[in-house]
Formats: structure tokens, C-alpha cells, sequence
């Protein structure tokens, strides 16, 4: 486990850089007056709503909703976890990150990560320095130009070539031994001994989405197979002489299979706007669609494509097609995939499928039909519903009653596992209409109980208009953090029966003990809380006028009435203990108090 970094370290962190700058290079930005705007890199759209707003250091896309600040956004588009994105940050601003002790091994874990991160860097370019000077790196250039490939391509997605035998120790020297284990590039035996993972094959980094090497992938070369390069992986898998067709690297620290596609860095470098990503089964898949100017195909490592994997494919785009071979296994891989893309679909995220025909994979399929037939065929790409229909109904007639109970029955577990109320009800409707029956009569037979929604923890009233006070004041209080100061304090206002009170007060209170934070560094205090959530979507607030001075007076104006309220509900409680005699001394000068200014505000006791 990493130690802790000190919030008053991203305090000052979040302070100190500069958002504009840190989205800049990544996604050029055009600035539109007080705002920076540029075509939102989170979904495809043609016209810029994504803004980033250098006061409140916040980014938001009105297209797609997504925001966040500085670390948020280096989480989402690069791809970070919470420490590395303050990491990448507090390298852009020269400065260390400070870990708080207790975890002594913490800083020596962290460079630990970045030597591997170096070796695995190193391998990389062994393994292409071999491909082009090795006395027997000719076969497997043969091969891959064989395979139909250019060396722009293979360049492009760093093809090496692992030579026979043990070579890794002593091209990166003895001192890496224990490193390079585990990285997964040596095995070791029982005996102590290691020896080369790839041996004699073509060699595929895996990059993660910075484009660092964390794995290979290796294939075996097999000069008499490339004819029909799309052998079925039945075949394939089986060990021959030189072992399985291909290996992959084990998980390692720096590698996790579940999360990480092939062929998405090269994508993501290749198109500026990736309006589409095709999920295929191979490596060769995804680089002979390369090399027919098809460069936004990705492929997931040997597992099936997991929710997690669809989910990061949304952040890029809203259309992903996954794309099978048209035999049994690739059926049955499709179903899987399904399955798993249910829980991250909905709103303009759709997933769609595509069946080669019989004995092809993208590979074949592409070199024999070329790139405008073979985009054809995506245009032509099942929907979801369209598949999970003709599948489920598999076997099923669709006039008998019994089939019609045995097709809902059948949907019941699928639906349920949408998270997206609009998209069930379209399926709903679909299943009604295949069943002829009305849509309540197949919700009642379905028993859905419609998913709560993840209880909103303070409900300000986000989408109630007119906005209550207390979301009045917070907006305002992410808009101008300053305007803190000038609340008296804040703490009296805590009794207030108001949803969202205590987060105001904690927010107030924050910053008056830290004065200088800016929207940014004040949302990142509440990362990774509810509450947090609710805050980052109030930061998106836009006021429509454009006067500073009013919008000030508007947020004293709420805090005023919300002091009021406390008084007035402090006068009555008060009032009522006088009436059973209980009042203490200071409790009646309280009280005289409160009538005095309760006189004053309102004469006419209303
Ligand atoms: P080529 O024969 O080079 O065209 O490969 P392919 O991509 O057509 O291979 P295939 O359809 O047989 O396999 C698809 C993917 O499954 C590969 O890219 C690998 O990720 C994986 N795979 C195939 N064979 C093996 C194997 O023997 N072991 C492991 N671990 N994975 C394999
Ligand atoms: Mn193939």
C-alpha cells in the first residue's frame, strides 16, 4: 500500500498548476472568453462543449457531463490512478510528492515501479533492435511481410523479434535478474536458475494508455501457417513443438489483463477524433486492420472483454462494435461480451456486433475485402437489442404462450443487470412487441423492481427549481470560494434542518481555516465521497448573469435567510422550554435577544 499524500499537499499542488496548461497538451484548447473550449475528448462531437475554466481550474463537457478538476481529469484521459495522476502533476510542477510516514517502504515501492517501468522500456527496445540485426531476425521479418504487413506498421506498433535461446540477462545485465522475474520477462526455475520467457518469437509490446510498455505478447513464428493466418485459436492453443502460439506476459504490478486493451495507445495516437473502436479477438487482428488504414481497432488480451474494459472504451467513444469470428467460438464469445457490456450501456453508449463470415477473422476477412467493404460490414453491425433478441428467441416460437413465458424468463436476469432505466424500458418494449403482448403485462411477468438509484446522499434539490438556499450557497461557494470570508460563523448555521446543511458548514469552515483554496483544490478534498459527487456537479453551475455583485448578493442574501431560520427555529424552541419554567439564565438572555431582533425584523410578529 502506498502511504498517504498529505491533502495539504494537493491543496498546494492543485493551487499551483495550472488546468489549462495540463488539458492543453493533451486536447488543444481554443480560448473563448473568460473559458478555454475544445471537441470534448470524453465522446464524439463535432462542436466544442468542453470547457475548462482557468478560475475555477474545473473542466465540463455540457455535451456529456463529464468533468472534474486538474487530477480528475488526468485520471479519466490518461487513464491514472489517484496517485499517479498527482504524481504526473508534481512532476509538471518540479516538485516530489511527499508520503506520509509509517509506510517506509513506500518511496522505495514507488521508484521500485518506475526500474520496472525502465526495464520493461529496455526489453522493448532489445526485442526491436533484434528484429533488425539478429543473424536469424530474417525469418521473422519474412514472416511479417508474409503476413502482409509494411515496417511503417510494424514500427508503429513496436513489433520485435525475441531470439532462440536465454538472452534477456545478459543484454540488460545479471543486476536486473530478480526485476526482470517480476516483470514476468524470466521465469524461475526451482533450482534458482532463470531462463527467457519469449524465446524465438514476434514480439508484441503492450502499451498502457501513456504509451509505457507493461507486457508482451509473443507468437510463435511459423512460416508455414501464415497462408492461413487465420487458423482457429482451437488450433492454436494447442502447445506444439515451440510451445503455445502465442504468450502473453503474466499479471504482473504493472500489468492487469482485465484492464488493459491491446492496441488503444496506438489508436489513441493514430486519430485525433475516435469516433468508433472495433473489438477483435488478436494482435494480428488489430495490426493487419492497421495496416489497411483501419486504426481504431483494440483487442482484449486473451480474456474476455470486460465491463471495466467497455467502460474505458466509453470514455473515448460512444460507439463500440465488437467484432467476432462467424464459428461457434466466436458466438460464444459474443454472448460473453454481451453480458458483460449490459451493466456500462445506456444513454448514447451503445455496443453493437458483428459476425465474420465462417472461417474468417479480421485479419483474413480485411486483406481479402479491403478497408471500404470491410467498414461496410461494421456499418452493418447488430445492435445490442437486435442480437440479444435473436439469440434469446433461439428455439423459441414465437406464437405459442408458453414461448412467449419461456422468452421473458429467459430476458429476466439480462435486464435486471441494466443499469440504465431508459435503455430496460426500450428492451421491455421490444420484448412486448415479440410477444404481443402489452408492456405492463411483460413488467408484470418480468417482476422487475426498478432499481434505485444510488440514494442521492444530500438531496439539495439538484434538479428542483427554484434552488433551495443551501444549494444556492454552495454553488456560489464553488463559484467564488473567497465569499467564505464574509460568513459570520458558519458553525450556528449546522442546526439548521436543512438537507445539505452540514456539507455548507463543512465547506464554509474549510475555507476559513484555508483561505486560498480554489474550486479545484476544495473538491479534491472531498474525493471519493458522495458528497463529492454532488459538489463537482454544482461546480458545473454556469451563472446566467453575468454580475458579480448580485451573484455575491444572492449567496449573503441565502446565508442570511438561512440565519434567519436557525433564529427563528432557536426562538421557538426556546419559547416553548419558558413555558415549562426551565430556562436557565443564559438561555433567557438568549432568548431576550432573539425577541429583541425578532421585533426588529418583523414588527408585526408574522
Ligand atoms: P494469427 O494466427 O497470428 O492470425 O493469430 P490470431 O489472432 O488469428 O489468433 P487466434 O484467432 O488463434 O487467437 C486470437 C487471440 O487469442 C490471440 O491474439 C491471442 O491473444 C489469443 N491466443 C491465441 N492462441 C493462444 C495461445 O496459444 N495461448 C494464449 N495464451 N493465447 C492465445
Ligand atoms: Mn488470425
Amino acid at each position: 500500500m502506498a502511504g498517504r499524500i498529505p491533502q495539504s499537499f494537493i491543496d498546494e499542488l492543485v493551487n499551483r498548476i495550472d488546468i489549462v496548461e495540463v488539458i492543453d497538451a493533451r486536447v488543444p484548447l481554443k480560448k473563448a472568453g473568460r473559458e478555454f473550449q475544445a471537441c470534448c475528448p470524453f465522446h464524439n462531437e463535432k462542436t466544442p462543449s468542453f470547457t475548462v475554466s482557468p478560475t475555477k481550474q474545473f473542466y465540463h463537457c455540457f455535451g456529456c457531463g463529464a468533468h472534474g478538476t486538474a487530477i480528475g481529469f488526468l485520471m479519466e484521459f490518461d487513464h491514472l490512478e489517484f496517485p499517479e495522476a498527482v504524481e504526473e502533476l508534481a512532476k509538471m510542477a518540479g516538485v516530489e510528492v511527499p508520503y506520509e510516514q509509517g509506510q517506509r517502504a513506500t518511496p522505495q515501492q514507488r521508484e521500485q515501479k518506475t526500474n520496472l517501468y525502465d526495464l520493461m522500456a529496455n526489453c522493448d527496445k532489445y526485442y526491436r533492435q533484434q528484429l533488425r540485426q539478429h543473424a536469424k531476425a530474417s525469418v521473422a521479418v519474412d514472416y511479417l511481410k508474409g503476413r502482409g504487413l509494411s515496417g511503417e506498421v510494424a514500427a508503429r506498433y513496436g513489433l520485435g523479434y525475441a531470439p532462440p535461446g536465454n538472452n534477456l540477462l545478459h543484454a540488460l545485465g545479471n543486476q536486473f535478474s530478480q526485476q526482470l522475474v517480476t516483470t514476468g520477462m524470466l521465469i524461475r526455475k526451482d533450482n534458482g536458475e532463470t531462463y527467457d520467457r519469449f524465446r524465438e518469437r514476434i514480439m508484441f509490446p503492450i502499451r498502457d494508455s501513456r504509451g509505457r510498455v507493461i507486457a508482451f505478447g509473443g507468437r510463435v513464428i511459423n512460416p508455414d501457417d501464415d497462408a492461413q493466418g487465420g487458423a482457429n485459436a482451437a488450433e492454436g492453443r494447442k502447445p506444439g513443438a515451440a510451445g503455445p502460439k502465442y504468450l502473453n506476459s503474466p499479471e504482473t504490478p504493472l500489468f492487469h489483463k482485465g484492464r488493459e486493451l491491446y492496441g488503444l495507445y496506438e489508436a489513441r495516437q493514430a486519430l485525433r477524433q475516435i469516433s468508433r473502436l472495433l473489438v477483435v479477438e488478436g494482435y494480428m487482428d488489430v495490426i493487419a486492420l492497421a495496416q489497411q488504414d483501419i486504426n481504431y481497432a483494440v483487442a482484449a488480451l486473451g480474456t474476455a472483454c470486460t465491463a471495466e474494459h467497455v467502460q474505458k472504451l466509453f470514455r473515448l467513444t460512444d460507439d463500440v462494435v465488437f467484432c467476432f469470428d462467424g464459428d461457434r467460438a466466436g458466438r460464444e464469445a459474443a454472448w460473453r461480451a454481451l453480458e458483460n457490456a449490459l451493466p456500462v450501456v445506456g444513454g448514447t453508449n451503445q455496443v453493437r456486433f458483428m459476425f465474420l463470415p465462417e472461417g474468417e477473422d479480421p485479419d483474413t476477412q480485411v486483406q481479402k475485402i479491403g478497408k471500404e467493404a470491410f467498414e461496410a460490414l461494421i456499418q452493418q453491425a447488430q445492435s445490442l437489442s437486435t442480437y440479444f433478441f435473436s439469440r434469446l428467441r433461439e428455439g423459441i416460437s414465437r406464437h405459442d404462450l408458453e414461448g412467449h413465458r419461456t422468452l421473458i424468463e429467459k430476458a429476466r436476469p439480462y435486464l435486471q443487470a441494466l443499469n440504465d432505466e431508459a435503455y430496460r424500458s426500450l428492451l421491455v418494449r421490444e420484448l412486448a412487441s415479440y410477444t404481443h403482448q402489452n408492456e405492463a403485462t411483460v413488467q408484470d411477468q418480468l417482476g422487475l423492481v426498478a432499481k434505485t438509484r444510488q440514494a442521492r446522499p444530500v438531496s439539495t434539490g439538484l434538479k428542483k427549481e427554484p434552488p433551495s438556499l443551501v444549494r444556492t450557497a454552495l454553488r456560489y461557494l464553488l463559484f467564488h470560494p473567497e465569499v467564505a470570508q464574509q460568513v459570520d460563523n458558519p458553525r450556528s448555521l449546522a442546526q439548521i434542518e436543512q438537507p445539505g446543511i452540514g456539507l455548507l458548514v463543512d465547506l464554509l469552515e474549510t475555507l476559513q481555516s484555508a483561505p486560498t483554496l480554489n474550486t479545484a483544490a476544495l473538491l479534491e478534498r472531498w474525493r471519493n465521497t458522495e458528497e463529492g459527487k454532488h459538489l463537482e456537479k454544482l461546480a458545473t453551475w454556469q451563472p446566467s448573469l453575468n454580475d458579480p455583485e448580485s451573484l455575491q448578493q444572492e449567496f449573503l442574501g441565502a446565508i442570511a435567510r438561512l440565519e434567519e431560520q436557525h433564529r427563528s427555529s432557536r426562538t421557538d424552541a426556546l419559547l416553548a422550554k419558558a413555558n415549562q419554567g426551565q430556562l436557565s439564565a443564559e438561555e433567557k438572555a438568549e432568548l431576550k435577544t432573539l425577541l429583541q431582533r425578532r421585533q426588529a425584523v418583523d414588527p408585526n410578529g408574522n
